[in-house]
């Protein structure tokens, strides 16, 4: 158990999770993800990747079950164990969901505010040290959400998942909406980071050519479960209607060529 939990940052055995009325959006769904792989989880619209991921960020509690993140399960009594285990994760939610009252300067500082602890010029070296790790500079921190491009939000939107520097990264389509160009900036940036330092990343995404670039691992979320968790050659190779309608036909030639 001790070496397991050195290994993986995420652990779910035997999940069930319901949404509305008491339907079952997952069954039996098994996902270890270990300490500093990227793991892309892929699956058709609606079949629950941000329902997923909001279990393993602690905002969902599945009807049963056991989901561990660092070895800490959300439900756990030790307030501080509970607590110490959620600041080690960064999220980017899809679309972004900045705060859109707050500058792009007070979005990011606040995960660190709500930490505690902190002064406030301590807090500006962070901010503008998260904001230079997203090529953007201290002047971006006077804008506000409504004034940004979508590749700005992005960055923006992962300058506040970094705030508390997370060993896990989560991030939901963070690719999507944006064009080519930005969307290979993005992944050049998240590579980038990951050399300065570890983290795990756990990414839903849609994008092949984000997939092929950053992927060590691949979770295929189809019939309720995850139906295979592997590298991508094997995934591929899967006879299965998603993965092949996923993988094939021109769209996955394309990205493969590239990659
Ligand atoms: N609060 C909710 N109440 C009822 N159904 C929901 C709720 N949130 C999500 N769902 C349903 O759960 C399913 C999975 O949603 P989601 O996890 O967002 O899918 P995706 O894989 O596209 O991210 C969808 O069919 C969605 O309609
Ligand atoms: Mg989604």
């Amino acid at each position: 158990m001790a070496d397991d939990l050195d290994k993986y940052v995420i652990e779910i055995e035997g999940l069930v999770n319901t949404v509305g009325p008491g339907i079952i959006l997952h069954r039996d769904l098994n996902l270890k993800v270990r300490r500093d792989e990227v793991l892309s989880l892929v699956g058709g619209s609606g079949s629950g990747k941000t329902q997923l991921l909001r279990v393993i960020l602690g905002l969902k509690r599945p009807k049963a079950g056991r989901a561990h993140v660092f070895g800490v399960s959300w439900d756990d009594p030790n307030v501080k164990k509970v607590r110490d285990a959620r600041r080690r994760m960064g999220m980017l939610f899809q679309n972004g969901a900045l705060y859109s009252a707050l500058t792009v300067y007070d979005n990011i500082a606040f995960p660190l505010r709500e930490r505690g602890g902190l002064a406030e010029e301590d807090i500006r070296a962070i901010v503008n040290t998260k904001l230079a790790q997203v090529e953007l500079e201290p002047r971006h921190g006077k804008l506000l959400p409504a004034n940004l491009s979508g590749g700005m939000v992005k960055r923006v939107s992962l300058a506040r998942a970094l705030a508390l520097s997370p060993d896990l990264l989560i991030l939901d389509e963070p690719t999507a909406g944006l064009d080519p160009d930005r969307s290979e900036g993005f992944v050049r940036l998240i590579k980038r980071l990951r050399e300065d330092h570890r983290f795990a990343v756990v990414m839903v995404t849609h994008d092949l050519d984000t997939l092929f670039e950053l992927t060590d691992r691949v979770a295929v979320l189809a019939d309720q479960h995850i139906i295979a968790c592997d590298t991508l050659a094997v995934v591929r190779a899967m006879d299965h209607k998603f993965v092949q309608n996923f993988f094939g036909g021109e769209r996955g030639r394309r990205a493969l060529e590239h990659s």
